[in-house]
């Protein structure tokens, strides 16, 4: 079993797309075992983003994922980590696959609809970040 850390990101939310992106995680048989919706502070953004803090879209990232609120949750399965990044699709919405998320709900490279960590030690400190261990033993 994995665990992955997944935000369904502000512009999302406000479009009212929780529940389609709900309904894809579990459909994939990936168990939601943490969620939580939060505002993030412009601190909080910026530490959680801080590995891209070099890149010029860092900024309006920050800005960006600070604007309304979020969900954060905790998947676990099989192959977690991968399974999401594959249901989300490509970075930008526009090089997505046909049926990934990004693909039929982001609305630009920024503006995404969610977020995945990347590797085990990504998931790890993005999980700690926004959840206690004890949170998450469901
Ligand atoms: P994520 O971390 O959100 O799961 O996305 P990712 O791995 O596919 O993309 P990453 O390179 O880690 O970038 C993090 C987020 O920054 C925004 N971004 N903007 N303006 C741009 O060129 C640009 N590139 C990336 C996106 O919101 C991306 O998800
Ligand atoms: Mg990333």
């Amino acid at each position: 079993m994995e665990r992955t850390f997944a935000i369904i990101k502000p512009d999302a939310v406000a479009r009212h797309l929780i529940g389609d992106i709900v309904k894809r995680i579990e459909a994939s048989g990936l168990k939601i075992v943490g969620m939580r919706l939060v505002r993030l502070a412009r601190a909080e953004a910026e530490t959680f983003y801080d590995v891209h803090k070099a890149r010029p879209f860092y900024g309006s990232l920050c800005d960006y994922m600070t604007s309304g609120p979020v969900v954060v949750m905790a998947l676990e399965g099989d192959g977690a980590i991968k399974r999401w990044r594959d249901l989300m699709g490509a970075t930008d919405p526009a090089k997505a696959d046909p049926g990934t998320i990004r693909r039929d709900f982001g609305q630009n490279v920024e503006q995404n609809a969610t977020h995945g960590s990347d590797a085990p030690e990504t998931a790890a400190r993005e999980l700690a970040f926004f959840f206690r261990t004890s949170e998450l033993t469901v």
